[in-house]
């Protein structure tokens, strides 16, 4: 168990059997995500989804803005955080924060004390980071992890071209973190090349559940070596509870088409 509390047994054998769902398409995709998403913060108590950003999410986040998901949706209960944010101003096109307020956080039903961006604006991405890790340390009540209550219901996750997952790249140093929860990276290798704040791989897997969302043929290569194991940083993603793909068919490799 390292300090931050992590990785437990179960979390390894679950990373090593990811439970792959395999949809027609990425119309299909959203729908399947959106009741995953519900049936999992829908328990009567406060809940917290940790959103991913790029272009992956987008169908989903505003299927939730939408009925039947908007009143199936318990958003007096539910706390949005972030995996990771581009360290750039929520009124800029790529930000991350900025993109889910449009698509469904910033409708009149969603609290806006449940609603918790990376302080992008701060000085540093390191202390943005600092500053998340204590917003989530606060909010979860503690310092260090318990794997017996998960900080998340629902981590949604993507996948980058080159294998990288939140803002966790293949060779940076943020993929060792065992005691961060979150990091500053100052240089990123794919676009958009601006920095980065994201949350460590102990922190996105003290979850009941981890969704990678894959909605792009072009990720089908990268995928196949994701899944074959490969030493890639979406590889090393691990959840305390299941840890769940839900790819396109166009993208899902020969192996499990
Ligand atoms: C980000 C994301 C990043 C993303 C992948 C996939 O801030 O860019 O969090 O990890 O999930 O790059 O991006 P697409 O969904 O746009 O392919």
């Amino acid at each position: 168990m390292d300090a931050a509390g992590g990785r437990s047994v179960d979390a390894m054998t679950a990373a090593n059997n990811p439970q792959i769902l395999v949809v027609a398409d990425a119309a299909a995709l959203a729908p399947i995500a959106a009741r995953r998403l519900v049936e999992r913060v829908r328990h009567g108590h406060r809940a917290a989804v940790c959103l991913t950003g790029g272009s992956s999410p987008l169908g989903l986040y505003r299927l939730l803005a939408q009925d039947p998901w908007r009143s199936k949706m318990p958003w007096a209960d539910v706390h949005w955080f972030l995996g990771d944010d581009r360290f750039v101003p929520e009124r800029d096109p790529l930000s991350n924060m900025g993109a889910a307020k449009r698509a469904f956080l910033d409708s009149a039903f969603v609290p806006k004390q449940n609603i918790h961006p990376i302080p992008t604006e701060a000085g540093d991405p390191e202390t943005a980071a600092r500053a998340y890790e204590g917003e989530l340390k606060q909010f979860y009540g503690a310092d260090r992890f318990d794997p017996e209550r998960p900080l998340f219901d629902l981590v949604l996750m993507g996948l980058g071209p080159d294998g990288h997952t939140a803002s966790l790249f293949p060779h940076s140093p943020a993929l060792e973190e065992s005691e961060r929860w979150v990091v500053g990276v100052p240089r990123t290798n794919v676009e958009p090349f601006v920095p980065r704040v994201t949350l460590t791989f102990p922190a996105l897997g003290s979850t009941r559940e981890m969704l990678f969302l894959v909605d792009s043929a072009d990720k089908s290569p990268i995928l196949g070596r994701v899944l074959a194991g490969e030493d890639l940083p979406a590889h090393r993603a691990y959840a305390q509870g299941d840890l769940v793909w839900l790819i396109i068919r166009a993208a899902a490799p020969e192996s499990i088409k």
